[in-house]
């Protein structure tokens, strides 16, 4: 295993100016949205979970804190509510009538289950006269093959929704983090960030009941989590220009997502993971290696597809001693 070692050594400062920040645009396509308060009308229960998350709260809280306010000054931003580059990743925004781009709240419904428009009203039709129960098997199956065509992430497409989740929480922008001093990425785990404050499974259950995810999807969901992560990171430092903070914390944390798959190869022999590694293991964690860096991770990414495609969990309980337990879960589930 070649190691970060090579980077740290190697503080090689490329003196060229600065490039333009990577934009960093879950959803491109803002006129598409509809905001959280066309969700609310179904899924109120759901929306009171949304409204107690970090994801939420960040609208009115991350402006206005200190550390924000740094952030901002260092990368000679004035206002930070209109900075699209913060906008970005903290919050969502809404094409107005007027065509002006507003944002509209934090992360939304619609960061993680795709910018609604078109399939909101697709989803939710069980066809005239029907309802949940009298559905037809086949309108079934169209209506939600529909809605996906139109761009909805529903929670069963795992590698679409875990892909989203590190997209922003690997914080893949050099410039942010070495010039800016933001977070260089999040400690996110898969299991413990998303059973947490951010879990909203009242809908199925009736608003009864915020179910956890079963132990089989939890299995999953791990190891999926450990290849995504290697694979935003693979690809973040593909992008790195600098051996700074950026390119260090992309490299580490590439390292610790090998050991981790590593110690799930040991536990139990899954075809994806031992791909994964295979490919992990032959690539160079260092600078000027940009083909070599993303090929690998879109080869990465690829396995952790063909994994979560490939199991249900049933046969992976040999993992579950790796998996995180609920004291490690971030943030307090809402009842
Ligand atoms: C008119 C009511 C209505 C509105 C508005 C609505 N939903 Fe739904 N939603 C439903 C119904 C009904 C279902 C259950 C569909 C089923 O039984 O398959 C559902 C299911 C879902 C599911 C689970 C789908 C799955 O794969 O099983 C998600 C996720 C979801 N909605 C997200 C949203 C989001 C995000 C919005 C706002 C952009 C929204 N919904 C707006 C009624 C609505
Ligand atoms: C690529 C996505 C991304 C972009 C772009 C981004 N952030 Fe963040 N930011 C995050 C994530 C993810 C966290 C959470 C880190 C954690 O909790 O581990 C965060 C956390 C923060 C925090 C600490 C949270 C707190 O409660 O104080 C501040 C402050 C912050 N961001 C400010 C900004 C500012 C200002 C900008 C624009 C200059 C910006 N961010 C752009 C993803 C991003
Ligand atoms: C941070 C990303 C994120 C945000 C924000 C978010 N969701 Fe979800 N949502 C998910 C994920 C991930 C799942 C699937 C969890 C799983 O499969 O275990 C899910 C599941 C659901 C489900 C199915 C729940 C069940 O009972 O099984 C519905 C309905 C839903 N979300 C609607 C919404 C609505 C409406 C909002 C906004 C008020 C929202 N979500 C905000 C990520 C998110
Ligand atoms: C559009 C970008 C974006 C997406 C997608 C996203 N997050 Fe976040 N998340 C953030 C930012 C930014 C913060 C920090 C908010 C703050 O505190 O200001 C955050 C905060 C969190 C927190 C709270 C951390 C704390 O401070 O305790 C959890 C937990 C979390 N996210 C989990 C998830 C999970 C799980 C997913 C995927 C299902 C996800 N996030 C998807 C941007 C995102």
């Amino acid at each position: 295993m070649r190691l970060f070692t090579a980077l740290l050594s190697a503080i090689i400062f490329f003196a060229s100016p600065a490039t333009a920040a990577q934009m960093w645009d879950p959803i491109a396509d803002n006129e598409k949205i509809t905001g959280p308060e066309s969700c609310a009308e179904c899924h109120a229960d759901t929306f009171r979970v949304w409204e107690g998350m970090h994801h939420a709260t960040t609208f009115r809280d991350m402006p206005r804190s200190d550390a924000a306010r740094e952030i901002a000054d260092k990368l000679g931003i004035q206002r930070i509510k209109t900075e699209p580059l913060c906008l970005s990743c903290h919050f969502t925004t809404m094409l107005t009538d007027t065509g002006k781009s507003k944002p509209v709240s934090g992360i939304s419904c619609e960061s993680c289950h795709g910018a609604g428009k078109d399939w909101i009203n697709v989803h939710s039709d069980y066809g005239p006269g029907a309802d949940k129960d009298t559905e037809s098997a086949d309108h079934r199956a169209k209506r939600l093959a529909d809605s996906e065509a139109a761009g909805m992430i529903r929670p069963r497409n795992l590698h679409a929704w875990a892909s989203n989740c590190y997209n922003c929480h690997t914080v893949p922008d050099e410039k942010l983090v070495n010039m800016g001093g933001h977070p260089a990425g999040s400690k996110f785990e898969l299991v413990s960030w998303s059973q947490g404050e951010v879990r909203h499974n009242v809908w199925f259950s009736g608003g009864v009941d915020n179910v956890m995810a079963t132990p089989e999807r939890k299995r999953v969901m791990y190891v999926t989590g450990q290849a995504l992560d290697l694979a935003y990171a693979l690809r973040g430092l593909s992008k790195a220009t600098e051996g700074a903070t950026y390119a260090i914390t992309m490299a580490k944390r590439a390292k610790a997502a090998m050991i981790r798959l590593g110690q799930i190869d040991e536990a139990l022999t899954i075809p994806e993971v031992k791909e994964i590694l295979k490919v992990a293991d032959a690539v160079k964690l260092d600078l000027n290696n940009e083909a070599q860096l993303s090929g690998a991770a879109d080869d990465v990414a690829n396995q952790a597809l063909k994994f979560t495609e490939a199991h249900d969990g049933s046969a992976l309980a040999a993992l579950d001693s790796l998996i995180p337990s609920p004291d490690a879960f971030r943030g307090t589930p809402a009842a």
